[in-house]
Parts: structure tokens; sequence; C-alpha cells
């Protein structure tokens, strides 16, 4: 039984925008709202995401601002900050609340802006999303995201041979994945050896192994199972899985497991009564390849030790047994960080419904997008199926 339905998705392309959030969310919401034929005064609640415009663009108190814009004044809106994973989030209380009765139609979705159009440069923008590192132990040494990703990478690397070539491969593939992508920031393929050559960011990262910073918005309309047969084109929401993990990367049990992924696909995959290896194709938070392979292998969609070698050998590119990232990933479809999740949501949808373009994948009826926010510290994992 789905627990509920997504019968409306848009999003604006990731990049560089020159517009303001409230706007950029109003492309994609009205993208949304037309996907499910529905008109603002039909939404009972806005569930929004947005992790640093307070520290970004001095741009707080978000929820009634957007609501505004986009002709829903008067209904309530929470906003949700959770790093990384803040519009996952946002789509797992918003299902919650259809499934639960309070709301009927949801509006769910994020938006972010990253770019040199905010007024911050990389240095400065580094440092800003290093506040979602831990304040006391990590942010003093001057460990910012590259830096702790890598850590996770080298450990990954030392502990089961994964290669530098394998994390290029990752990068290669994606960057194929977003040149089919209109939406997505980078829209060219990469060869094996632009990501070796590459200047390094952090060790073993090199400038093809990392997300971008990109502005953008997603967003998708959420109603209950039993109102989904109402609309045009629903897809449904089977499980959402949601955990923790302590935040101090030093505190943590093991370096390259991501226990939070582990503990939320678990859950997800519980209440979608399914199991990884009946999962067809997946979105995970690949903010670096290295971040890729850990995700593949903590959703149990690879072996423990062989997401890099599966890389290698073309087991997650579309045509492989498991396609990962067929968006393109936060790699090359861009990383928005507040609009990232819903947006793995929409590219779920896209391919559920066969409406994913020149980037379909053939026969799939089962998705799985994986969110994280922080040091893996907080992770969402949604499982989404056609309807039968
Ligand atoms: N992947 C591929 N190409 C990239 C890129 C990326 N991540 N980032 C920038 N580029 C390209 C630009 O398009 C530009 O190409 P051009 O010269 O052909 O126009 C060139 O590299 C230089 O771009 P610039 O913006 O000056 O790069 P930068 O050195 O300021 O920033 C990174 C590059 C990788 C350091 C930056 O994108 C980064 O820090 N990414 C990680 C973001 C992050 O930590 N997110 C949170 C994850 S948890």
């Amino acid at each position: 039984m789905a627990r509920a339905a997504v019968v409306g998705a848009g999003m604006t392309t990731f990049g560089v925008h020159d517009t303001p959030m409230q706007e950029l969310f109003g492309e994609a919401a009205f993208e949304a709202l037309d996907d499910a034929g529905v008109s603002p005064p039909e939404i009972d609640a806005l569930y929004f995401g947005n992790a640093m415009g307070g520290l970004t663009e001095n741009d707080t108190h978000l929820g009634p601002k957007i609501a505004s814009h986009v002709g829903m004044a008067g209904i309530p809106v929470q906003r949700f900050e959770d790093a990384c994973a803040t519009s996952s989030n946002a789509f797992k209380n918003a299902v919650e609340a259809v499934e639960a009765g309070i709301h009927d139609v949801v509006l769910v979705g994020g938006t972010e802006r990253c770019t040199p159009e905010t007024g911050k440069d990389t240095a400065a923008m580094t440092r800003i999303f290093a506040s979602a590192s831990h304040r006391q132990y990590e942010q003093p040494t001057g460990l910012t995201f590259p830096g702790v990703f890598a850590l996770l990478t080298k450990r990954h690397m030392h502990e089961y041979g994964t290669t530098a070539e394998q994390l290029a491969h990752v990068a290669v593939k994606n960057h194929g994945n977003g040149a089919l992508n209109p939406n997505a920031h980078f829209g060219k393929e990469v060869t094996i050896e632009d990501a070796l050559d590459g200047p390094i960011v952090a060790d073993p990262f090199r400038l093809m192994d990392c997300c971008p910073f990109s502005d953008g918005a997603s967003a998708v309309v959420v109603v209950s199972e039993d109102a989904a047969d109402s609309y045009d084109a629903p897809v449904d929401v089977a499980g959402v899985g949601h955990a923790t993990d302590v935040v101090p990367i030093g505190d943590k049990r093991e370096l390259c497991a991501t226990q939070a992924a582990r503990d939320a696909a678990s859950e997800a995959y519980e209440q979608a009564e399914t199991t990884a290896d009946e999962i067809d194709f997946a979105e995970v938070h690949d903010c670096f390849t290295g971040a890729e392979i850990l995700a593949s292998e903590a959703l149990g969609l690879i072996e423990d030790g062989l997401g890099g070698i599966a890389a290698e050998e073309g087991r997650t590119a579309r045509d492989g047994e498991i396609p990962i990232n067929p968006s393109g990933g936060l790699k090359a479809k861009g990383h928005p960080i507040g609009a990232t999740g819903t947006a793995q949501v929409v590219e779920l949808a896209a391919h559920l419904r066969r409406d994913a373009g020149e980037r379909q994948l053939d026969g799939v009826e089962r998705g799985v997008a994986h969110n994280l926010g922080g040091d893996a510290a907080t992770t969402i994992v949604t499982v989404m199926e056609a309807r039968q």
C-alpha cells in the first residue's frame, strides 16, 4: 500500500540564475501545479525547504514570502532546514501530513541560490556551507565539505582499494547523463582524462569529482493515496525513511558505511515492502564522486566495497543492471542544496511516468532517492513506484 502519491512535478534549470529565490520557486511551483492540474486555491499547505538563505542572501522568513508570491497567502507554510537534505525532509513531512489526513493537497519543494549571483564567491560559499559541520569540533579545524567527503572516500580507498580512476568513472557517467538532461547545470560530456587531469580540490577529489554551486528550485504536489486516482499521472510514494548519525566524523563508528543511509534505507524498504534487489534505478546524493560509491553500497544496490568497481564496469550506467543518477546527479545536474531533495523526486517521477525524454530508462517500475545533509548526518531515503 502506498503512503501518498506525487501528482505533479516541476523544476527550474539548475545553474546560474539572477532571479530572487521566491521567483525561482514560483517557476518550479507553477510547473508542478500545471502538471497536477490544480490551481493555487486548491493547495492546503506549503512545505518548503531553504537551507542557507539567511547566510547567503540575508533572506529569512521565506515561507510567507514564497506563499504570497505563488498566490497562496493564508495557508499554513512550514519551512525546513536540514543542510543538503532540506527539501527531502519537507517531502517526508508532507507525505506524513496527507497520510494522517491533516492536509489533502500539499505543495512541497525547495529553492536555493549558491552561485556568485548571490554576491558570494566560492570561498565565501564554502565557509557558509561549512556551518552545517560541527561548530566546536570541526569548524575550528578548517574542515569544509570537500574535505569531509574526501576523508570518507580516502577510508573507502584504504579499506577496499577503490581507485582515482574508479572515481573518474562516476564523474564521466554522471556528466554523460547530465548531457541528456535539459535542466542540468553542466550539459557536456567529460572524459576519464579530463577527470584525472583536473586540479586537486581536496585529495582525492579533483574538479570533476565535485558537484558545483548551483541556483535552482524544484516542487511537487503530494496527495493521499486514495485521492490520487482523480489525477492524470500519479506516482506512488511507497516508503520514506529518515535517520540521523553523530555529526563529527571523528565520532562515527565507521567512516565509509554511512550508517544513517543504511538505517533510512531499511526503514523505507520496510514501509514499501521491498528490498534493494527489487529497486530498478536510483538517484543518490553524489555531492562528490566518492559519495555516490558510499551511497550505492549503503542502499544495498551494490555489494559493500564494490561501488568503485561497479562504476568502472558500467553496472551503474543508464544501460547497466542498476542505473544510478540518470539525471546527471548533483555532480552534473547541479546542487542548489535546498532544491536537491525534491529534484530527486521529480526525476524518479519522470522515469516512472515514462516522461523522461531522451534519458528515459527502459521498463523501470520502482526507484529510490537518497539525499543526505551535512557530514552524512541526516539521510532521507524515498521509494517510489509506478502506479499499476
Ligand atoms: N564540476 C565541473 N566543472 C566545474 C565545477 C564542477 N563542480 N565547478 C566549476 N566548474 C568549471 C566551471 O564551469 C568553469 O569552467 P570554464 O572555465 O570552462 O567556464 C571552471 O570550472 C572554473 O569555475 P569556477 O566557478 O571558477 O570554479 P571554482 O574553483 O571557484 O569552484 C569547486 C570549483 C569544485 C571548488 C566548487 O564548485 C566546489 O567547491 N564544489 C563543491 C560544492 C560543495 O561543497 N557543495 C556541498 C556538498 S556537500
